[in-house]
């Protein structure tokens, strides 16, 4: 315990799922975390900071569509100003689509790259210029499995993710030598909201090429993320960190 002592940050998406399990754990570790969602999860992220300040940990809500700009640029400036600086950032809010390629609406593919791609740029955008101020950070993304490879029906989530693993090693490269870290995670099928509201035939489908033949624990990602925000990792960057049970030794 205490690997993100006297660390600062964020996790959008940290109402719900892997979001959730991030802020906690990270909490547990002594980091102080401002949790990013919809006001429409207003209420399942402060039941998270409840949560958190029970143990002790140090936490706050704040509103913040990834998609929006404006709303990337203010996260940021809240988590500096509760705490003097941003250490680390973990841009995973995201949204599924599952629809064949033909199939899918042109506005249903704008929304899916406008939250999970262009809501991740938006977000590295502003984390980046804080973190030059206050001399580096580590950044992690959620991509996804179906960022390194295809999956059945996911076509627009898969073209996301895959971008997501773009600018994860861009802003890798770019800012190596200011002290910031970038990295990606890429879950299999891990159990959460998103992933309850499948079918039972598609949630077998997703477990399949997966060594492990169950789903994964958000706390299972939580870990690994955390890792990676923390100074344990700090030769470590660039790198799409499959947290898949073994789903991605069987491609
Ligand atoms: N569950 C899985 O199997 C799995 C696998 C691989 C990757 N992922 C990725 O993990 C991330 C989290 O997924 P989850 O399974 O925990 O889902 P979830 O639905 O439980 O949580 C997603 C959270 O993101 C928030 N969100 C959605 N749109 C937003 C926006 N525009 N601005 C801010 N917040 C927004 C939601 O309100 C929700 O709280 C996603 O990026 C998802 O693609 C999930």
């Amino acid at each position: 315990m205490g690997m993100l002592k006297d660390k600062y940050g964020l996790v959008t998406g940290g109402a719900s799922g892997i979001g959730r399990a991030c802020a906690i754990r990270i909490a547990r570790e002594g980091g102080a975390v401002v949790i990013a969602d919809l006001e429409s999860s207003r209420d399942k992220g402060e039941d998270v900071v409840k949560e958190i300040r029970s143990f002790g940990g140090t936490a706050t809500f704040f509103c913040c569509d990834v998609a929006n700009e404006a709303d990337n640029a203010a996260l940021v400036n809240e988590v500096v100003s509760l705490y003097g600086a941003l250490n680390f950032a973990i841009n995973n809010a995201g949204i599924g689509l599952y629809v064949r390629l033909a199939d899918t609406d042109a506005a249903d593919f704008d929304r899916v790259i406008a939250i999970n791609l262009r809501g991740t740029f938006l977000g590295m955008k502003y984390q980046i210029k804080q973190m030059l101020k206050n001399g580096g950070g580590a950044i992690v993304n959620n991509s996804s499995s179906a960022g390194l490879r295809a999956v059945n029906l996911l076509g627009a989530y898969s073209a996301s993710k895959h971008g997501i693993l773009g600018l994860t090693k861009s802003g890798a490269l770019e800012y190596a030598n200011d002290g910031i870290r970038v990295n990606a995670v890429c879950p299999g099928a891990i159990m959460t909201p998103l992933m309850e509201v499948q079918s039972v035939e598609y949630q077998k489908e997703l477990v399949s090429p997966q060594a492990m033949s169950r789903f994964g624990q958000p706390e299972e990602v939580a870990a690994v993320v955390t890792w990676l925000c923390s100074d344990e990792s700090s030769f470590v960057t660039g790198v799409s960190m499959p947290v898949d049970g073994g789903g991605d030794a069987s491609y």
